[in-house]
């Protein structure tokens, strides 16, 4: 579904992400694990179009998208939760839902937007509420709602663990799992390298801009270096 091949692309002057090739075959959950700092926010970032590319190729779904504005990717189905959440804080959980639709124009916004409450039932006692005020963990979920809002194909999650307390954190990974049962490929940024790679079926490394190692998730759990380094063993 997604292919990506030897991208260059920083931020400024400076270059972080320095020939990073990797792909996610449809259906699936790939995972991209590395330390703070190593590149995978820009990595994200340079996928949905918020971070120009440099050099190198991103192909979705057999089409060339680099030189895509981030809306024209959104439409074609990638769309990313960025890290920190990022949800409109002064705007209740509704208004923040009805966001992520805004670029589409099809009459199953209300619809959609009923069944997934079904998925985050914590959001649906608080439609009205002021989306600020809830606690981190439901931050997290309205954040993920609101990307399914717009109909990806490819959801791009960067850290949705970050910060959460360990049960909120189970809670976020059995979303994932069951957003990718409805048929949503899932790429996951994680410094949570365990949880991320008992979900996913195939993991990459990222290093200073790199992939450093790759491997199905379960092979690199038990992994020496990866142990090691990502898993604090
Ligand atoms: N907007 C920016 N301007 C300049 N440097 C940045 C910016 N965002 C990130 N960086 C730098 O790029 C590198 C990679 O950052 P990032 O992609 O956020 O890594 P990660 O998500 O893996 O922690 C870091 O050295 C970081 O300081
Ligand atoms: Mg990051």
């Amino acid at each position: 579904m997604l292919e990506v091949s030897d991208l260059y692309a920083g931020h400024g002057r400076i270059e972080i992400l320095k020939g990073l090739s990797l792909k996610v075959p449809a259906g699936q959950i790939v995972t991209l694990i590395g330390a703070n700092g190593a590149g995978k926010t820009t990595s994200l970032m340079t996928l949905s179009g918020l971070v120009p590319v440099r050099k190198g190729r991103i192909a979705f779904e057999g089409r060339t998208v680099e030189k895509l504005a981030p809306d024209e990717r959104v439409k074609l189905g990638i769309v990313q939760v960025p890290e920190g959440r990022r949800i409109f804080s002064h705007l209740t959980v509704q208004e923040n839902l009805d966001l992520g639709a805004y670029l589409r124009s099809d009459s199953d916004v209300g619809k959609d937007r009923a069944e997934l409450l079904e998925l985050f039932p914590i959001l649906k006692d608080r439609l009205q509420q002021l989306a600020g005020n809830m606690s981190g963990g439901e931050q997290q979920m309205l954040a993920m709602a609101r990307a399914l809002m717009a109909r990806p194909r490819l959801l791009l999650l960067d850290e949705p663990s970050l910060g959460l307390a360990p049960k909120m954190i189970d809670t976020v990974f059995q979303l994932i799992r069951r957003i990718n049962q409805r048929g949503i490929t899932v790429l996951l940024v994680e410094q949570n390298a365990w949880k991320a790679l008992e979900i996913a079926s195939y993991a990459y490394v990222i290093e200073t801009g790199k992939i450093k190692l790759e491997g199905a998730g379960k092979e690199l759990l038990s992994n020496p270096v990866v142990k090691q380094l990502y898993l604090g063993e």
